[in-house]
């Protein structure tokens, strides 16, 4: 073999060696690579050497091109050797990082409830209903005639101070009061009539405990030949009893509203040394409101109530801040 053809295989040799020991020392998939394509590709180390082959003398030329061959053989089974690990390492690192831990205890799914306020509607509407009243839906928007004239509030009656009302450009209003739905009733079915009707109302009030600008009310209503002060009273007698689930004491002190005469103020106390708390107002209709929606005063009479919802659902679950059933806080609202 001539010297220089020995000169070159040495040097493969020691190239050998170098690539061996960077291939040995890789930690990452991409240096790999580069090792790849500094030794075997086009323009790689041992390809260069290869290309020498046409300058080696053409008796050594086998022995050359066999032990070249040789080592890309060995460079490319130590790469695939090092890949395979590197691969596992890989993976085997992502199987601890995502791995779950089936023992840790779960921590459980939040179950979705109804507002409190939502709970007590839908009471109250089922209460209602299983006295025989059907519901009817107001409309947040009223007009001055459904709101406060046809109630007997005419715009000269100093009871129309008593609701500070938030009126529309148009001239409508956000209604003060579920009682319009009282005048739509009347104005769109015959008597006899027993409904009862829920919703927002809202009112120029600043924000505390016990106020808010928007707060619920339910409305109820009957019209008959023989409708009673007295059945009434053994109604909402009988109503408070349903929705406390216990003997409420009941109490009709006299009052005023313009839509009623008589009227009344409902109290009710919790217990015999408790305070009595003003609850509700009711009373029978008034002859000037049945006139605005033609039914004749000396045929039926009526009897009409209203309620806060939001009132009710504060003394049934003892709460103390009006201001807690519109914050959202979780919270509070996961208690219900
Ligand atoms: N609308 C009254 C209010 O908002 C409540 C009320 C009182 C309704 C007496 C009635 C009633 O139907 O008869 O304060």
């Amino acid at each position: 073999m001539e010297d220089a053809t020995n000169i070159l295989l040495q040097a493969a040799d020691k190239l050998k060696q170098n690539y061996l020991a960077k291939i040995t020392d890789v930690s990452l998939l991409e240096e790999l690579n580069n090792i790849r394509v500094a030794v075997l590709g086009k323009h790689g180390e041992l390809t260069l050497m290869l290309k020498q082959i046409s300058n080696v003398a053409a008796a050594d030329r086998s022995v050359f091109g066999q032990h070249i061959n040789n080592i890309k053989n060995i460079l490319q089974q130590a790469m695939l050797d090092a890949q395979n690990k590197l691969e596992l390492a890989s993976y085997e690192k992502t199987m601890r990082e995502d791995s779950l831990d089936v023992t840790i205890p779960g921590t459980g799914s939040k179950v979705a409830s109804s507002h409190p306020i939502t709970q007590v509607t839908s009471l109250l509407l089922k209460i209602f209903k299983s006295y025989g009243f059907t519901e009817v839906i107001g409309s947040e928007v009223e007009d001055d005639f459904h709101n406060f004239t046809a109630l007997n509030l005419p715009k000269s009656h100093p009871a129309r101070a008593m609701h500070d009302t938030f009126y529309l450009e148009s001239g409508d209003l956000l209604r003060t009061h579920t009682s319009p739905a009282q005048i739509h009733a009347m104005e769109n079915h015959e008597p006899p009539l027993r409904i009862i009707s829920t919703g927002k109302v809202y009112r120029c009030d600043d924000v505390d405990m016990t106020h808010s600008p928007m707060f619920h009310q339910i409305e109820g209503l009957v019209v008959s030949e023989n409708a009673s002060f007295v059945e009434m009273k053994a109604l909402l007698d009988d109503f408070f009893t349903k929705f406390f689930e216990k003997k409420i004491e009941v109490r009709f002190r006299p009052s005023y509203f313009p839509f009623t005469e008589p009227s009344a103020e409902v109290d009710i106390r919790m217990s015999k040394n408790s305070a009595w708390l003003e609850i509700m107002g009711c009373g029978m209709v008034h002859p000037n409101v049945f006139n605005h929606v033609n039914i004749n005063p000396d045929k039926f009479t009526g009897y009409a109530f209203g309620v806060g919802i939001d009132r009710l659902a504060m003394l049934k679950y003892g709460i103390k801040d009006l201001r807690m059933l519109f914050e959202n806080d979780m919270d509070f609202l996961s208690q219900f």
